[in-house]
């Protein structure tokens, strides 16, 4: 059988940015922001994406279109069979990522629902604790699930392609009116103030923490790491510039999420809600109940949520048809039953994360970022250290002028500065996780040493 490719260069731009628009902006970025001092946080995210998110974006493409295959499929395909479980980190990442954002898709849609008759209203406390997490929870995870498998299960062209191109247009039309509407409340002012106002003297006192967390976001909100961009490009027909694509797809991303932010920060503010209160449960506590008390609450819900849903949907099915497409490529499944054995496998995963809230916690705070670190980086040595040339060659199919000329430096950072920057926040965040805080000259030294470590292995390993 022929592998499925995009019908149109529009089709994939759209669906990448599917993938990359999602709760990541409007769930994750607010309490994020709001809990590293606003505006600095926001300055440093930007940053991240450009020097390391759109870089490590075209590294993760590069080897998805060379291959035209599943992450797994990939490193097999271009480099000999000793390199496919290389590709293994990135459906590990995908079934991380995957286990809670269904969750948290879950309460989207619960909440889609729950602003038509307004159950929320009254007492959105109690009602997000008594929903959050139990057999509830597993239910609505399941639903939204299934919505993804169905998707996914039409495929690529017919499925993924059109069910995006309606999409990604319908949240930026529906987040712009959202935003306009959001500037009209009385005091929605100190909430662009608060949102775009930079204190230095917060990033300068807490700059790694704030780092960290603005990498891990950055990584996130991009839809790297997990082989779900890699998959996306192997499903592109032509060599058009991946640069400019690249590009496009962070530069709407970004957009997209900073658009959220203008809908979220001047409502939160206009309702006298502190938006570091709460955390993950912000949008939920926060952010829901003050909708009862504004005109047409119900329909500001639905029309809110509804987005929100969207959005998710769209991101959830990048990361469904990553473990699809390495059952369709590797193991010669059907894509009917790849769709049923992965969503077999997400209701078990997902099903502990909505039962757990100590799962849940684990794999959306911790394993998530670090797993998403550890694919990008696999990605990265192995583009500069085992593809060599050829992953600039493919980088070069299709450049323009600028991308071409940008292509030696993008190469050396993804070889060799990169890699210690990914390597130097593991090291930060596996401390986090034992209990031990490096200092940023210890997390330094022991990412020198780890990457210089990797690229004698990785080079001797390719020449072997
Ligand atoms: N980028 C999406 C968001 O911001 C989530 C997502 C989709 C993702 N695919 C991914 C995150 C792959 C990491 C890896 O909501």
């Amino acid at each position: 059988m022929t592998r499925a490719t995009w019908r149109t260069r529009v089709g994939f731009v759209l669906a990448a940015v599917g993938s990359a628009v999602g709760l990541g902006n409007i769930w994750r970025f607010p309490w994020l922001t709001a809990q590293n001092g606003g505006g600095a946080f926001l300055l440093l995210y930007l940053l991240v994406v450009v020097l390391v998110g759109v870089p490590g974006l075209l590294g993760e493409m590069v080897i998805g279109r060379r291959s035209g295959r599943n992450p797994v499929g990939a490193f097999g395909a271009l480099c000999g069979d000793r390199w496919r479980p290389l590709g293994g980190l990135a459906l590990f990442a995908s079934v991380v990522v995957l286990s809670f954002y269904s969750v948290v898709g879950g309460w989207i849609l619960r909440y889609t629902l729950a602003s038509a008759t307004g159950a929320y209203f009254s007492a959105p406390q109690e009602y997000f604790a008594a929903i959050d997490y139990g057999v509830g929870a597993a239910g609505f995870h399941a639903l939204f699930l299934l919505a993804t498998a169905a998707v996914v299960y039409v495929g690529v062209d017919r499925g993924i392609e059109v069910a995006t191109t309606v999409m990604v247009p319908g949240i930026v039309l529906m987040l712009g009116g959202l935003a306009v509407w959001a500037g009209t409340l009385d005091g929605a002012t100190g909430g662009y103030e608060f949102y775009l106002s930079l204190d230095l003297s917060y990033l300068r006192a807490n700059f790694f923490d704030v780092l960290g967390a603005a990498a891990g976001q950055a990584l996130f909100t991009l839809s790297v790491g997990a082989g779900a961009m890699l998959t996306y490009a192997s499903y592109l027909g032509e060599d058009r510039s991946l640069a400019a694509d690249g590009t496009l797809i962070a530069g709407l991303n970004t957009g997209i999420g900073v658009l959220a932010g203008l809908v979220i920060f001047p409502l939160l503010f206009s309702l006298g809600v502190d938006p570091g209160a709460g955390g993950p449960g912000a949008l939920f506590i926060s952010l829901a109940g003050a909708f009862a008390d504004l005109p047409y609450s119900n329909l500001v819900g639905v029309a809110f949520f509804g987005v929100v849903l969207l959005a998710a949907l769209s991101s959830s099915i990048s990361i469904y048809e990553v473990l699809v497409s390495y059952l369709v490529d590797e193991h010669g499944a059907s894509r009917g039953g790849a769709t049923a054995a992965v969503g077999t496998l997400f209701l078990v995963t997902g099903s502990g994360a909505a039962l757990s809230p100590s799962l849940f916690t684990l794999l959306a705070d911790t394993i998530a970022n670090l797993a998403l670190t550890a694919g990008l980086l696999g990605f990265l040595l192995f583009d500069g250290w085992v593809l060599g040339r050829l992953a600039l060659e493919e980088y070069e199919l299709g450049a323009g002028r600028i991308a071409t000329l940008a292509g030696r430096p993008w190469f050396v950072a993804i070889a060799v500065i990169l890699p210690l920057f990914l390597a130097f926040t593991f090291v930060t965040g596996i401390g986090g996780v034992v209990g031990v805080t490096p200092t940023a000259g210890q997390a330094g030294a022991i990412a020198v040493a780890a990457v210089g470590g990797c690229i004698a292995l990785f080079s001797r390993r390719s020449r072997a």
